[in-house]
């Protein structure tokens, strides 16, 4: 069994729902406790330093970034989305432990400090902010502003974090663990089918379209739903039913992506017109004035106010390194890997807007599903990527 396998086989049980077989790993919850301590101990096992940041991340360091830095770092995140797959974030984190036993294997160990990166909440499934932790390390992310947001049972980001252990009162941008960072690499699963069509196992790439999250608060009157008459009502589900197929032909409009995925309903009961409807809007496309468009036109049709909780800027990673990458990883006969851009976010976007040079991998998803338990890569596609991944190492360290 290859370490690829067994580190793939140790985590398959781990915060997998046994009712829909997708992962919940949500942030500074014992499941997450559990994933960590799994890093910990495969970093040690390897004989590196492990180091947290400030704001929750881990580092795991093969030579020292002080003396002899400033490193080449790789990895992902461990947390999932609800019921999210097997592959999204951790494919990255397990690849790099991987390669890195294939560069010793062959005798080939970086010259370069080499980091492993595990980036806390990058889903920001529970405290509703994606890339939590990658934000807070660049200063992205206001610690006041993280300490106070809540999860849905009302706990806030700083009860989490003390209940896992963890120094709420430390966060904040932490220039230290960047300084160490000269360049940063995540392999990641593709979430689309661009590598189907290119028939290629691995792509480097490009850029990562403009996205965000914003809520949108609807108030009405709670009634009786058997006793008020439908003139007599002010009912926020209607104007929000109407909002959100409106989005759908704004995001069309626009050439954009709109998506509802999350509601709150008060007081959420069959019989009850509800007082209070929480509605959150995930808008992503190519150019950021026509993500903003559909936003303001989603926010008109709910009659409500769209409150920003997370905005990421056009991303274009860098270009050199992209290209680099593109050629050390082409098929052998002179053509490069194949190029893409994504609709997902990702923690190296907050590095490559922070000014870390960044590139990502992505490995080729037979059906382009992701954030859902059906998400898939073919084993000899991932061990594609792990010798992919120790390609770009060679070539960048
Ligand atoms: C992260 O996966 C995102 O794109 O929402
Ligand atoms: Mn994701
Ligand atoms: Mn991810």
């Amino acid at each position: 069994m290859s370490s690829f396998e067994r580190m793939w086989a140790d985590l398959a049980p781990v915060g997998r729902s046994a009712s829909t077989g997708g992962y919940r790993r949500f942030a500074w919850t014992t499941t997450d406790a559990t994933l960590r301590e799994w890093f910990v101990g495969e970093a040690q096992g390897r004989g590196l330093d492990v180091v947290p940041d400030r704001a929750g991340n881990l580092w795991a360091w093969s030579g020292d970034p002080d003396a002899d830095g400033p490193g080449l770092v790789v990895g992902s995140h461990l947390d999932s989305v609800p019921d999210g797959g097997a592959f999204d974030g951790p494919l990255g984190v397990v690849s790099a432990f991987a390669a890195l036993d294939e560069l010793r294997a062959r005798g080939s160990a970086p010259r370069r400090p080499l980091g492993i990166a595990c980036f806390a909440d990058e889903e920001g499934a529970r405290f509703g902010v994606a890339c939590a932790g990658s934000r807070l390390l660049t200063g992205a992310l206001d610690p006041d502003r993280a300490r106070a947001l809540t999860d849905d049972q009302g706990t806030t980001m700083a009860e989490a974090l003390s209940s896992a252990g963890q120094d709420a009162r430390a966060l904040g941008r932490d220039d230290e663990t960047l300084r160490r960072v000269g360049t940063f690499l995540e392999l990641h699963v593709e979430q689309g089918r661009a590598l189907v069509d290119a028939a290629a196992p691995v792509g480097v790439a490009s850029s990562i379209w403009p996205h965000g999250r914003w809520r949108l608060d609807l108030r009405g009157r709670a009634d009786h739903a058997g006793t008020t008459r439908l003139a007599d009502r002010d009912d926020p589900m209607l104007a929000l039913a109407t909002a959100i197929s409106g989005a759908r032909a704004s995001a069309e409009r626009h050439g954009a992506l709109a998506t509802v995925g999350k509601l709150r309903v008060r007081p959420n009961g069959v019989n009850a017109i509800p007082s209070e409807v929480t509605a959150w809007l995930d808008a992503r496309g190519p150019s950021e004035d026509d993500v903003r468009a559909v936003v303001a036109e989603v926010a008109a049709a709910a009659g409500t106010a769209a409150a920003e909780e997370s905005w990421t800027a056009s991303t274009d990673f860098d270009v050199p390194l992209r290209d680099r990458l593109a050629a050390v990883l082409g098929d052998g006969t002179g053509a490069p890997a194949p190029v893409l851009p994504t609709g997902a976010g990702h923690d190296a976007g907050i590095l490559s807007a922070a000014g870390v040079p960044t590139a990502m991998l992505f490995v080729r998803n037979p059906t382009g599903v992701s954030h859902s338990p059906a998400e898939h890569a073919e084993p000899g596609d991932c061990l594609a990527g792990v010798a992919a991944l120790a390609r770009a190492i060679e070539a960048l360290s």
